[in-house]
């Protein structure tokens, strides 16, 4: 691959020069490599590539000298057509190598890209809710996409970049100086005037390119936000069209100015690049044609030296630059291992038990033992790095509960009542164990939730949560999510228990029909039964439901609760209740607030004892009676 003057290296103009002061770890370098070793050998058949083709390239100049001295000059047909020959198949090797080298690169570097994504995901999908909770997902899917990519680069382009220049830049000068060492010398005193503003120019259209990312960034945000259905709903109710409109005009605006500016100064770097190149080649040409004819030199010479320098200029651009793209490329690495590094705050330990050998003993019982609990703070789950476009909140240091215990004997129900940020869905966010509690123990058939398995965990307690959440996909494989061997006449025997097989029948596809963000819009009492539907194919034996707050229409709310009667009988259940109907079918009542549990007992009992219980029935549960009843 030849490298002309006419082609600098712009990608590198958009990355952060800054970035080129950044120190790596020994440590780092370390895990980098090891990212590398199974491409080892491809690598280096990839480098080999790169020099034969470098070689190559430098060649070809050489073989024009003697093509003119011996064969023009000299009036030898033979060697004329014998070096043109050369040359001709010489070009046609550096093709086939440039193939065969792009081809390993390729291989190289998607590999490498697959290798990283896959860790990055497994090791994702593993962190604890908190961290999906602090980071904004947009931006962490962007960022992990980009690092990846600017990651792989490490190993491909920016690899090649940096073997190939300077071993072009290697052998033009040695071949320069083996045929004349004052002219080389003579020809490089440009270097100066022409390294040192490119790197003014390299600087300021990185700048400008950073910029227009941002300015472009921040247009795409508004169309993000305006377009999706909630955004757009709103801008219909409380917008104005015409504001809206005027203030994306004018963030367009500035991506326009900002791109006549980066092409203007883009155009100013080539121009003058190609300028200086071209002065050069006068000089050597005015210098060496002089030289020529005083007998100092062939004119093959001048010729073979003329065409090198058209190679020099190009590579040395490219080499004072590359400090930036090689530490670019490492700082996105550093970014992803970083994100491999986070520590998941819920673990499996190595010795965990079943707890289907427990519960088969002791039954699924319940037990929340003085838990306390404050949410993580962005410190303990998320990334320094990331906090920049995570969303930062001021932080919280108040515990959320405090020294809750309560007992669900097996088979039997509790209801959580209190009013709203009580705490209610942070109770049932421990018993599934999405975080561990900061004090005391939660317990299912008197075994620690921390000494358990997470797949018997999971497939021990079954949620139906405050909004239910289905993938973009057919309603059969959002059932099957939970169980996936669950077969379809076992899947529709759970919609029928659920309360929505007629509704599942009248749709175009029937089980088949693709619902969810993209798909078939359920109402939210028909997306909560489908949870039940999932809930049920599993068959968990502990089962924790978190009532809609949102009031349901009767014919839905009857519905529910059918579904959820059906659901509950025989599991032990918690459900965080917001209607009296549910609350009356409990064993007991919990009624929390403010984090705490204030009191306990049956609706008869609690109602006689006035307190916190009496004013949600009041204010809550009676109102909701009406409907329900
Ligand atoms: N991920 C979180 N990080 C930090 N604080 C949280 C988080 N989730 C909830 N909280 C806080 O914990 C408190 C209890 O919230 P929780 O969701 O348990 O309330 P709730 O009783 O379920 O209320 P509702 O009836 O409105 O659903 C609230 O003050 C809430 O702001
Ligand atoms: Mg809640």
């Amino acid at each position: 691959m030849s490298m002309t003057t006419g082609s600098p290296n712009m990608r590198s103009f958009a990355k952060d020069r800054t970035v080129a002061d950044h120190k790596l770890t020994r440590d780092t370098l370390r895990r980098i490599l090891r990212f590398a070793r199974p491409y080892r050998g491809r690598l280096a058949i990839f480098v080999a590539l790169i020099a034969v083709e470098a070689a190559a390239g430098a060649v070809t100049p050489l073989l024009f000298k003697n093509l003119i001295d011996d064969g023009i000059t000299a009036g030898n047909t033979q060697v004329v057509l014998t070096i043109a020959a050369v040359v001709a198949v010489l070009a046609i090797v550096s093709a086939g190598l440039s193939v065969a080298d792009r081809w390993v690169s390729a291989q190289v570097g998607e590999g490498l890209i697959q290798d990283l994504r896959t860790e990055v995901f497994d090791h994702v999908q593993r962190m604890p809710l908190a961290f999906f909770s602090r980071a904004k997902t947009g931006a962490l899917v962007q960022r992990l996409n980009g690092d990846v990519l600017g990651a792989q680069q490490a190993f491909t382009s920016t690899l090649q970049n940096v073997v190939s220049n300077s071993l072009t830049i290697v052998f033009v000068l040695a071949a320069m100086l083996s045929m004349s060492w004052q002219l080389t010398l003579l020809s490089l005193v440009l270097l100066p005037a022409f390294i040192f503003p490119a790197r003014w120019f390299g600087k300021k259209i990185a700048a400008i390119t950073r910029e227009s990312y941002a300015l472009n960034a921040d247009a795409a945000q508004i169309m993000n936000e305006r377009f999706n259905v909630a955004g757009a709903h709103l801008v219909k109710i409380f917008g104005d069209p015409q504001r809206e409109s005027q203030s994306y005009a004018e963030q367009v605006g500035r991506v326009r100015d900002i791109g006549v500016k980066r092409a203007l100064y883009s155009t100013w770097f080539r121009v003058g690049l190609t300028t200086l190149a071209s002065v050069a080649v006068a000089i050597v040409y005015g210098l060496g044609g002089v030289m020529a004819i005083r007998g100092q030199l062939t004119v093959g010479v001048v010729v073979a030296l003329t065409a090198y320098l058209g190679r020099l200029y190009g590579p040395l651009t490219a080499m004072s630059n590359v400090q930036v793209d090689v530490m670019t490329a490492l700082v996105s690495f550093e970014r992803v291992l970083e994100v491999l590094d986070l520590e998941p705050t819920v673990a499996e330990k190595p010795d965990a038990t079943d707890l289907r050998a427990a519960k088969e003993k002791h039954g699924a019982t319940v037990e929340l033992d003085a838990v306390s609990f404050r949410y993580p703070g962005a410190d303990e789950v998320s990334l320094a790095s990331l906090e920049s476009v995570a969303t930062l909140q001021g932080e919280v240091h108040r515990n959320t509960l405090d020294d809750v215990s309560f007992t669900v004997p097996a088979g039997h129900m509790v209801a959580l009542v209190g009013h709203s940020g009580a705490g209610k869905t942070t109770i049932s966010q421990l018993v599934t164990r999405m975080y561990d509690p900061t004090q005391g123990a939660v317990r299912i058939a008197g075994t620690d939730l921390r000494d358990v398995t997470q797949a018997s965990l999971r497939a021990t307690v079954g949620v139906v949560s405050q909004e239910a959440h289905l993938f973009h996909d057919t309603i059969a494989e959002n059932l099957r999510y939970a169980r996936p061997d669950a077969t379809d006449a076992q899947i529709e025997r759970a919609l029928e228990q659920a309360h929505i097989a007629d509704l599942v029948a009248s749709l175009p596809d029937g089980i088949h029909t693709v619902v969810g963000d993209r798909g078939y819009r359920l109402s939210g009492g028909e997306r909560q039964r489908l949870a039940i539907a999932r809930m049920l194919l599993k068959a968990p034996d502990v089962v924790i439901l978190d009532e809609a707050t949102a009031h349901l229409d009767s014919g839905s709310e009857a519905a529910v609760q059918a579904a959820l009667d059906e659901a509950l009988t025989g599991r032990t259940s918690i459900v965080i209740a917001h209607r009296l109907s549910t609350v009356r079918k409990a064993d007991s009542i919990v009624v929390l607030s403010d984090g705490r549990v204030v009191d306990q007992g049956t609706h008869a009992q609690l109602l006689a004892r006035g307190g916190v219980y009496a004013e949600l029935y009041r204010t809550q549960f009676e109102s909701g009676a009406t409907v329900a009843a």
